[in-house]
């Protein structure tokens, strides 16, 4: 049976610049669908899988954050004083034991591998999680949860997979599929952003990561990939190389790719409409507008 994996690393440093202007003095993670922030989805996902230890990567300019999972003393005094009961349980979602959350700086935007790498010296010999806060995913159990499960009866290595349109590949992480069964892929091979004439399938990778600590050392490389980036994709790929064994595993959900504007004002839809206290009015507000959309 696999060993329980209960790390995951966050890549928050990038500096989010389709969202400028609003990145200029605020992170991505911390723009809010509904009335939470990114990161708070991305969090709270990862403690519904079992995660106890929580590593951020971040980079200059990501105060935010560090402050977000801090206490808010003065707040929650003035709370307490109001009666307001109801909001600091909200608050408490935002709470961290006091030493589970770690930051590590990347100090130079050098790609998501070269991110993942940084938190190397926190992970030592245990399988880890990978969460790209970016990939908002709806789902009634959540995604990495489902993950860990299928993990439980692998091991190896596990991404998130997930059809996408064959002219959309050159944006993802693509696999190349041996054997499907059921929501399980054996994978033979991994391209990170080919063209779609080149493309092994349109089988994407989101943003979620069961994987084993060679991948870290295969990292120490630092071989330059797609987009002259250090890539998460190739250091997985080494491991089929390697024969280590590598899985897809099609999750139940629907995902948001919030890193693209057009996807954060579909998730802010779909999210303020699974909230009971939104639902009616922002249902007749789309009745109204979508006859007399062109
Ligand atoms: C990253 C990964 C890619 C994956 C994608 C999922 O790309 O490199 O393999 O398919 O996330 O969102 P990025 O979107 O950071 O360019």
């Amino acid at each position: 049976m696999a060993n329980k994996v209960t790390t995951a690393i966050f890549p928050v440093a990038g500096m989010g610049t389709r969202f400028l202007p609003a990145t200029k003095s605020v992170p991505k993670e911390i723009m809010t669908l509904v009335d939470r922030p990114l990161i708070q989805y991305a969090i709270d996902e990862a403690r519904a899988a079992g995660i106890t230890e929580f590593i951020f990567v971040t980079s200059r300019g990501k105060g935010a954050l560090e402050d977000y999972f801090d206490l808010a003393p003065n707040l929650e005094e003035e709370l307490r004083r109001k009666g307001k009961k109801d909001l600091l349980e909200v608050l408490e979602a935002t709470n961290m034991d006091s030493g589970a959350i770690a930051y590590i700086r990347q100090h130079k935007a050098l790609g998501l591998g070269h991110a993942v790498w940084c938190a190397r010296r926190l992970i030592g010999d245990q399988p880890f999680a990978v969460i790209l806060p970016d990939d908002v995913i709806s789902a009634e159990k959540p995604c990495l949860q489902q993950m860990v499960e299928a993990y439980e009866e692998t091991g190896g290595n596990m991404v998130a997979a997930m059809e996408v349109a064959p002219e959309r590949t050159s944006s993802y992480g693509i696999l190349d599929v041996e054997r499907e069964d059921g929501n399980l892929l054996d994978i033979k091979g991994m391209v990170e952003k080919p063209r779609a004439e080149e493309s092994p399938s349109n089988l994407a990778v989101i943003g979620r990561y069961i994987l084993s600590p060679s991948v870290l050392r295969n990292l120490d490389e630092m071989k330059q990939g797609a987009g002259g980036e250090i890539q998460l994709t190739d250091a997985i790929a080494a491991e089929l190389d390697q024969g280590r064994k590598v899985y897809g595993y099609r999750f139940a959900g629907q995902r948001f790719d919030c890193g693209s504007k057009s996807g954060f004002l579909q998730a802010t839809v779909a999210y303020g409409l699974a909230r009971p206290e939104l639902r009616d009015d922002l249902a007749a507000y789309l009745k109204d507008i979508v006859p007399n959309l062109a």
